[in-house]
């Protein structure tokens, strides 16, 4: 059995991507500072699987507590989520954001490096391609300078990858870009948690169909798209997840030169920020009070996947509905705010 640490396993896109390589037959570490996630998901990937998944309280920056997970696990590869990731905070705390993001990333390659190296997935995201000129986006579609210190940070640890890879014959290394992640596991034992108001469109929605919050707001409805709301591919979280199984699949087998591959990891359909408000609405049967109020600062038109490379090189494909998702979604903050 192969063993695969995930670096900030306890969070929302780690949970999943845990239970997916389980159920795939990798043995999971998981290591999380715990900053900005708690241990309930990890309490549902164990219900979920059955399986106890050793777990380590560190912060992935301190080279000492990342080097006794390797000398108590022989780990095989790993995969790094443990990352800062609100946009607007990474504006007002650069510093924050670059010290954690690169270091994280960087020890964890060293770490790697001492120990025989391994297979790497890096979780890198569609912000890295900005407002891109053609659309869809394919991997070799140009990125553009990055607007906040966040989205550098993924260019950054994407190149760093890239030139480890390259100096370092023990590494294998895949950079998934993620487009939009939402929804939640079926069994509505795992899902997203985010802390205080949520910056992201669907919990935000859940939230206010659960009455957390009065309303949503939709941040624009002056876009050159047919709504005038903005465009984005929304991926569901367990088929993201499954995504990551390919992408080690591929490192431990059928690449040829044993370069660090990039994969758009979407579903390669756009949907309008009403259209999703109205699919949660008539999916789950719930209001969701929303006004439409100006642009967000940062954000971009339209942005959608190509996916073709994944689905033929990595042979991995979304395919659950957008419905099934949103319902998902709503049944897992059901569950957390304990409403029938
Ligand atoms: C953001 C990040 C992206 C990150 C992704 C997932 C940027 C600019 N954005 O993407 O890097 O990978 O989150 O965490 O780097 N919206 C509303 N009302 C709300 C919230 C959102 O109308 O309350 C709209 C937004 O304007 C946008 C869409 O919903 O058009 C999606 O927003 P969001 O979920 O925040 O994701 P992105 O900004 O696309």
């Amino acid at each position: 059995m192969k063993n695969i640490l995930i670096t900030g396993g306890a969070g929302f896109i780690g949970s999943h991507t845990a239970v997916e390589l389980i159920e795939a037959g990798y043995g999971v570490i998981v290591a999380d500072n715990l900053s900005n996630a708690d241990t309930t998901c990890l309490e549902g990937v164990e219900k979920i699987t059955g399986q106890k998944v050793p777990f380590y309280q560190i912060d992935c920056c301190k080279k000492e507590d990342l080097r006794k997970i390797f000398t108590e696990n022989r780990i095989d590869g790993a995969i790094h989520f443990a990352a800062f990731k609100a946009v607007g905070e990474s504006v007002e705390k650069p510093l924050m954001y670059y010290h954690n993001n690169l270091l994280s990333f960087i020890t964890l390659l060293e770490v790697m490096v001492e120990n025989n190296g391994g297979a790497v997935v890096f979780s890198s995201s569609a912000t890295v391609y900005g407002q891109p000129d053609s659309l869809p986006v394919t991997e070799d579609t140009p990125r553009k300078p990055a607007e906040s210190p966040y989205g550098n940070t993924k260019q950054i640890c994407e190149d760093i990858l890239m030139d480890a890879v390259k100096a370092h014959p023990c590494l294998k290394g895949v950079i998934l870009r993620y487009f939009n992640p939402i929804g939640a596991h079926p069994s509505a034992l795992i899902g997203e948690l985010p802390r205080g108001v949520p910056n992201n469109l669907v919990p935000f929605i859940t939230q206010t169909a659960a009455r957390l919050r009065e309303e949503l707001r939709i941040f624009g409805n002056d876009y050159s798209t047919s709504d005038g709301t903005a465009l984005r591919d929304y991926i569901d979280i367990v088929d993201l997840a499954a995504a990551h199984v390919s992408a080690l699949e591929r490192m431990t087998g059928h690449n040829p030169d044993g370069s660090c591959e990039v994969f758009n990891i979407g579903t390669g359909k756009p949907i309008s920020v009403m259209e999703l408000v109205e699919k949660f609405t008539e999916v789950n049967r719930v209001p969701v009070r929303y006004k439409i109020t100006g642009r967000r600062e940062g954000d971009v038109e339209a942005v959608w996947a190509d996916t073709s490379r994944a689905n033929k090189v990595l042979r991995w494909k979304a395919s659950r509905s957008v419905e099934q998702t949103l319902a998902n979604a709503w049944a897992w903050e059901k569950k957390l705010r304990g409403i029938n």
